[in-house]
């Protein structure tokens, strides 16, 4: 599976580090090449001499060889590795991360690299619970690097409880199932709607919603890195929408949003609505502006087309359709009406009952369901590693 990727695996003073000779054996029968950098305490709990001998390559700690004056350039590292796997991760480093800050060789390599980087945060259970360590956590999984949770167990302090690091195995799966699936979406065309509308009431009021757009955003930008030609129907958000691979659509209202993807629709083989279109618009809009005199004190409203509703009915059977509901009761149940209804494929739930899932946050917390599956429960993440979950299970659906 990982046969000529060229691995670069990141070790910090963590006691994990013990383990993962095991695993650089495994990355080497698996077929990929391998390049250890560590930091200079993380020697402390593994030798280099170890790791060289079973990476088959010497081990980079420094930017130079005091002895022969030679160095290493971390920009031409960054650029070598198809995947970079940072583990074990110590909350030091977590931090640093975060922060941007490159005061060692590994982490200038972090600023560097270009290719997808995995991470396996692995420390007690009092710092692994302290909130600027989740904090962390996020920011990175915001940036799209990519998450290894740690295992619940035994720690090295005697408690008991998550910071474990994931085992060896775990980790060569986590990297040989990102590059199966590495190909899955290249040349796929995938619509994405995203964002609020915008209703107007007169030239200068609107009825709208706090969409941000950012859930949408992340799920155009993870297929896009994965290959896809992106179409974005976007509503009227505060985003930066320009990215490799991605060709926005800009609506304002509820009807430009349907005339748009109605029109992308027919093309594309993998449809993602998540935008949160308006149900219903000023019937009368004024075409000058009401004046405070004069308002009036009811405004009447038409409904708008359901844009998903309507691409349901004319889905072919090659297509996948996806929808989101959010809900603020009875979740479950009328996240399933709508799967139906809607003739859709897979219904992703988010519930304002959570805290920081829905509009305007950085973080979701989602509930996917399909028809033939029960409904599988995420965590709370940053709305990149949701994008990543609600794509992988697009996958499963395209395999079914
Ligand atoms: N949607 C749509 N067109 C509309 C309204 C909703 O395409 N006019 C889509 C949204 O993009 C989302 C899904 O339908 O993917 C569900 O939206 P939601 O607001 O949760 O549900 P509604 O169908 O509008 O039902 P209700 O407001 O009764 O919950």
């Amino acid at each position: 599976m990982l046969k000529g990727k060229k691995i670069v695996v990141g070790i910090t003073a963590g006691i994990a580090a013990y383990k993962i000779p095991l695993l650089i054996r495994l990355l080497k029968k698996e077929g990929a090449e391998v390049q250890v950098v560590m930091t200079t305490f993380a020697k402390e709990f593994v030798t280099p001499l170890t790791l060289s001998v079973v990476s088959e390559n010497s081990v980079l700690s420094d930017y130079y060889v005091k002895e022969d004056g030679s160095w290493h350039s971390h920009v031409e590292l960054g650029l070598w590795a198809d995947a970079l796997l940072l583990a074990p991760l110590t909350a030091n480093s977590l931090a640093k991360m975060a922060a941007g800050i490159a005061d060692n060789f590994l982490m200038t390599l972090v600023l560097s690299a270009r290719c997808p980087l995995f991470f396996a945060p692995t420390m007690d259970l009092d710092m692994f619970q302290h909130p600027t360590v989740s904090e962390n956590i996020v920011k990175l999984q915001s940036r799209g690097y990519h998450y290894i949770e740690p295992a619940e167990g035994e720690l090295a302090s005697g408690l008991k409880g998550k910071g474990r690091m994931k085992e060896p195995e775990e980790l060569l799966h986590v990297l040989t199932d990102y590059f199966s699936t590495e190909h899955i979406f290249k040349g796929k065309k995938v619509m994405v709607s995203a964002g609020p509308t915008h209703e107007p009431i007169d030239p200068v009021r609107f009825i709208g919603n706090s969409s941000s757009g950012k859930m949408g955003l992340a799920i155009a930008k993870a297929f896009a890195r994965k290959g896809a030609n992106v179409e974005l129907v976007m509503g009227p958000a505060n985003l930066d929408t320009r990215f490799p691979g991605i060709r926005t659509t800009d609506v304002n209202t509820a009807s430009e949003m349907e005339t748009a993807c109605k029109k992308i629709f027919p093309n594309v083989e993998i449809a993602v609505m998540a935008a949160a279109v308006a149900d219903f618009t000023p019937a009368e809009p004024a075409n000058e502006k009401i004046k405070k005199a004069s308002g009036p004190e009811v405004i009447h409203l038409k409904p708008t087309a359901d844009i998903l509703a309507g691409l349901g009915k004319i889905k072919k059977q090659k297509q996948l359709l996806i929808g989101f509901a959010l809900e603020t009761e009875n979740e479950l149940a009328n996240a399933k009406e709508k799967l139906q209804k809607k003739n859709l494929d897979m219904i992703v739930l988010n519930s304002l009952k959570d805290k920081g899932a829905g509009f305007g946050t950085d973080t979701n917390k989602i509930t996917l369901l399909t028809k033939n599956n029960p409904p599988r429960l995420f965590p709370l993440k940053a709305k990149e590693a949701v994008a990543l979950d609600i794509l992988s299970a697009i996958q499963s659906l395209m395999e079914e």
